[in-house]
């Protein structure tokens, strides 16, 4: 079987920031796709599931997500609906169809306590995810990895685009009004650009079918920082005159738990598409087309 351009990718959640890049994605390379969009398709609603998946599909393209980390301590329900009963719905559908499912996970899903970067296994049953949201994600990679149907769990972390809310427009936007920023200085993790994790994602999709495929892959730029370093180097490209100072996490209470160390390990991914470039390239690449604040 193959990934051909006859069918259809079916692209759900399509005007969030990543569904955006991946819908662009398909239109530059003129691979023909159908979006979806809330409320017309709801993930937290089997009926609305089947009927969007109706149709001949070359691959669905799952961009939907709850994604308010700090919204999930309080409507945890809603998270599992969407983050895990939906997604487990959505792969019992495409194993019925035989047809692909690419999902996107989170670094969330581990403790973020350790000190080397996190291979792409489930992570171990003693440390378990810091935030409700982190425990709504790895709930629905488990499920559909119990569903049977062919699937990519693509995990990313720190995404960023020219467009949506995200650190990179936040922080453009801070530094252009203020003289000063703090920016923690204690989590590390890998930025992601969105419109790098679609190119991939829809490379690692095209070899779907080959032998060894199917499972938990990691994309994200390449190279690591903390918050705080990320934050500089948008001011920088910025050519904002606001200085960033570090600061702790305990400085900026939040309601969810974050990981301090939340490094995504990319070997089998490197392996398979080449290296990821580095952060500040897409960096660069994304604020030479943001969208106006
Ligand atoms: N952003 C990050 O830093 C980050 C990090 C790691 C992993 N991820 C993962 O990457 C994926 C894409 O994230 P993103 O940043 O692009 O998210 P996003 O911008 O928040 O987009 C999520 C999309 O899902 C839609 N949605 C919410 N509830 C829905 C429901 N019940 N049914 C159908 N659609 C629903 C949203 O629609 P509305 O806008 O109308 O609510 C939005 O279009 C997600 O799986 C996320 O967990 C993101």
């Amino acid at each position: 079987m193959s990934t051909g351009q006859a069918k259809p990718l079916l692209v759900l959640g399509a005007d969030g920031m990543l569904g955006r890049a991946i819908v662009q994605w398909c239109t530059r390379e003129g691979r023909p796709f159908h979006a979806r969009t809330f409320p017309a398709f709801d993930l937290a609603s089997p009926d609305s599931i089947r009927r969007s998946l109706e149709g001949e599909w070359d691959a669905v393209v799952n961009c939907a997500a709850f994604t308010d980390v700090d919204g999930a301590e309080t409507s945890e329900r809603l998270a599992f609906a969407v983050n895990a009963v939906g997604p487990a719905s959505l792969a019992h559908e495409c194993r019925q169809q035989s047809v692909p499912l690419v999902h996107f996970s989170t670094d969330y899903v581990f403790a973020g306590n350790g000190a080397e970067p996190y291979p792409p296994i489930d992570p171990p049953a003693a440390s378990p995810p810091a935030n409700v949201y982190g425990r709504s994600k790895l709930a629905g990679e488990r499920a559909i990895a119990a569903s049977g149907c062919r699937h990519l769990i693509i995990r990313t972390s720190w995404l960023y685009a020219p467009w949506a809310k995200n650190f990179v427009r936040t922080i453009t936007a801070a530094a252009r009004s203020r003289p000063e920023l703090r920016v923690v200085d204690d989590q590390r993790g890998r930025p992601t650009s969105a419109q790098h994790l679609a190119r991939c994602s829809l490379q690692l999709l095209s070899r779907v079918h080959e032998p060894g495929m199917s499972g938990v892959w990691h994309v994200t730029d390449g190279g690591a920082c903390s918050w705080f370093e990320f934050a500089c180097e948008i001011v920088r490209l910025a050519n904002a005159s606001c200085s960033v100072h570090p600061c702790s996490t305990s400085e900026f209470p939040r309601p969810a738990r974050r990981p301090a160390f939340s490094v995504l390990d990319l070997a089998k991914t490197v392996e398979a598409l080449g290296p990821m470039p580095d952060w500040r390239i897409n960096l660069a690449q994304v604020m030479s087309v943001l969208e106006p604040l």
